[in-house]
This record gives C-alpha cells, sequence and structure tokens, in this order.
C-alpha cells in the first residue's frame, strides 16, 4: 500500500459492508476541512484530497495527495477511494485557488511584441478540476456497489462556485470567470445527470474566513461580514441530505441544478434567467432538435478525433 495515504483500520470493510463514502477536494482547510469533520460526526468515510497533507489526523479519512487540475492524479484518487470502501456516494469538488493574472495591467507599454502567455492555472483547478472529478464521480457513483451497504448506483456531487460565480468581480476576473463557469455546469449537467441518477449542484459562499485569501485582506473586514462556516454546512446539507443517505430514494429525492448563496446567515437559490418568448429555437420542440442532434455527436467524440488524427 502506497505510503501516500493512510488507512483507518476500523473502517477497513470486514463484513462487505461500508459507511457512506464521500471525496472531497481541498479538503485540508477551510470549507472543505469543516465538511470533512461534518460528514464525519455522521458516519460517514471520507477520502481527503489536497495538495498538502491535513494538519490533523482524523480517523474514518485517507489522505490522498492529489493536484486536481491534473486528470491522472484525480483518476488515480477516485480509483484509491473506491477500493478503499468499495462504494461512493458523494462528492464535494471544492479545490479552488485565486487569480494567477493581471489581464490590464502587466502589458508592456514599449513593446510591438505581444505580452507574454497569462498564467491560466486558476482555470486548471478551478473548473478543469471539478469537470474531471464529475467525469469520474459519475462513474464510480454508478457502479454496482450494493455489496458494500449502498442501495442503489447512483450519487450525489457539489461543486464550490463563489458568490463571485453569480456577480461581477473585477478584482479577480480569472476566478469569477470559473466560477461562472460552474453555475452554467451544474444547471447544464443536472437533465442528463438525471438518466444515470447522478444529482448534482453548486454551492456559492460569500465571505468566509479561510485560508483562500491573499495576506492583508481578511483583516479589512469586520467580524460581523464574514459568513460563519455552519452557513456553508447548512448549504451542502440542503444540497445533499446526507443523513437520508442509507434511503433508497436519497439520490431520487434530492436536488439537482441548484445553485445556493450563503452569505451569513441566509441561503439563497439562485435560478437561471429566463429566456424571451420568442426563443422558438429552444422551445420544447426545439430542445428535442438540439438533443438529438448533439447527444449523438457527443457520444462518437472519440471516434472523431481518431478519425482526424487527434489522438
Ligand atoms: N473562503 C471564501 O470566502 C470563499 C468564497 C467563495 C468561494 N470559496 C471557494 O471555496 C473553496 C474552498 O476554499 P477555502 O475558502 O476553504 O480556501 P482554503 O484555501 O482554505 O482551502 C482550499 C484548499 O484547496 C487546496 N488546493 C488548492 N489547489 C489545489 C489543487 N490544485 N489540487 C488540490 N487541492 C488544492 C488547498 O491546498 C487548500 O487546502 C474554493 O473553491 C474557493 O474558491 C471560498
Amino acid at each position: 500500500m502506497s505510503n501516500r495515504y493512510r488507512l483507518t483500520p476500523h473502517l477497513k470493510q470486514t463484513s462487505g459492508m461500508a459507511p457512506p463514502t464521500a471525496i472531497i477536494t481541498g479538503a485540508a482547510s477551510g470549507i472543505g476541512l469543516a465538511l470533512t469533520k461534518f460528514l464525519l460526526e455522521r458516519g460517514w468515510a471520507v477520502c481527503m484530497a489536497d495538495l498538502n497533507e491535513p494538519k490533523e489526523k482524523l480517523n474514518n479519512t485517507l489522505f490522498v495527495k492529489t493536484d486536481v487540475s491534473s486528470w491522472d492524479q484525480q483518476a488515480a484518487l477516485f480509483e484509491q477511494a473506491y477500493t478503499w470502501q468499495g462504494r461512493l456516494d458523494f462528492h464535494a469538488a471544492n479545490a479552488g485557488i485565486d487569480d494567477r493574472d493581471d489581464i490590464f495591467h502587466s502589458l508592456s507599454s514599449a513593446s510591438t511584441k505581444p505580452p507574454k502567455q497569462p498564467n491560466m492555472l486558476c482555470f486548471a483547478v478551478n473548473l478543469h478540476g471539478p469537470y474531471y472529478g464529475i467525469k469520474l464521480a459519475a462513474h464510480y457513483m454508478t457502479l454496482p456497489s450494493t455489496a458494500a451497504g449502498k442501495p442503489k448506483p447512483g450519487g450525489k456531487i457539489v461543486v464550490t462556485s463563489s458568490a463571485a460565480g453569480i456577480y461581477p468581480s473585477p478584482f479577480a476576473p480569472q476566478y469569477a470567470a470559473t466560477k461562472h463557469a460552474l453555475v452554467g455546469l451544474v444547471r447544464s449537467l443536472a437533465p442528463i445527470a438525471a438518466a444515470v441518477n447522478i444529482k448534482v449542484n453548486a454551492i456559492c459562499p460569500a465571505l468566509v474566513r479561510t485560508g483562500l485569501a491573499p495576506p492583508g485582506l481578511l483583516e479589512q473586514f469586520t467580524e460581523d461580514q464574514f459568513t460563519p462556516m455552519s452557513t456553508m454546512m447548512r448549504c451542502f446539507s440542503a444540497l445533499a441530505d446526507f443523513d437520508d443517505v442509507g434511503k433508497e430514494d436519497w439520490v431520487e429525492k434530492g436536488k439537482s441544478g441548484e445553485t445556493v448563496e450563503g452569505n451569513l446567515d441566509e441561503l439563497t437559490w439562485h435560478q437561471p434567467p429566463g429566456r424571451p418568448d420568442e426563443a422558438s429555437y429552444i422551445n420544447e420542440e426545439g430542445q428535442n432538435a438540439w438533443a438529438k442532434i448533439y447527444f449523438e455527436r457527443n457520444k462518437n467524440f472519440a471516434a472523431m478525433d481518431w478519425v482526424n488524427g487527434k489522438m
């Protein structure tokens, strides 16, 4: 067994039954660590993924050092977590970073040469990371894991977007773009995820006291401007109904495609804007046309790339 992670012996499968199991990325600190503890208190086993090892040793956890921007590392993470408990019920795609470029203020005034290629790590971590995680989670959640105690295949996914995924954020435009993208992603995935018994939603924290903020920022605010971690846990719970995980209809009855903002002690549910009435290209009949063409085309992507010499 790799020394990259530790096993908690008493949770190892002895009778073939395992506790409900979660993979949380960005679990070594802040919101991910709080969610890990919240689930542990409810009897879950948690696979903690992060670039950094957690400072505390927690029972019933498995730490897997992971860079979420790497497909290979996330694939290895999910495989190890599934091997650990034989089931996957919940995934929080939570790891995130802030901007790594200054789009308008790092231009050269003296050269006709183009500026240096910008650092796009924020997109790789905040957007590619959750996309990889959702794809992997759907795969492992839908494996037949009833022998491990799971009532039926399927599961729930929550991605951590941000208030900057709903409102503009000129001081962190890369971050805002990735977090807006996550809202669009869960809204677009929800209807097709239902077919494989997966629910996918987004939480949008306001300002929470964590390690994310650059030095000096948090000191600018007073305590009453911070959203407590308990509000974040209420957001996760409202989307994932953790206490009902053993029920047959746990997944079917859950919410999907939702975006909930947590600010102070308020939960605000955000809906997509309505379309103009005259947008007939996307009425019910139109939607069938989009679905018919795109679902067939997307299915064939791997084959098409191969034909076009792109693989
Ligand atoms: N704190 C806030 O005010 C706030 C507001 C809105 C959204 N969020 C979001 O909440 C999520 C959690 O952040 P947090 O506030 O708890 O901050 P945090 O910095 O305390 O925790 C983020 C964790 O992600 C890990 N991480 C960073 N890059 C990674 C990578 N490539 N692969 C794996 N792990 C990586 C870090 O090591 C850290 O442990 C982030 O997605 C963040 O954007 C936070």
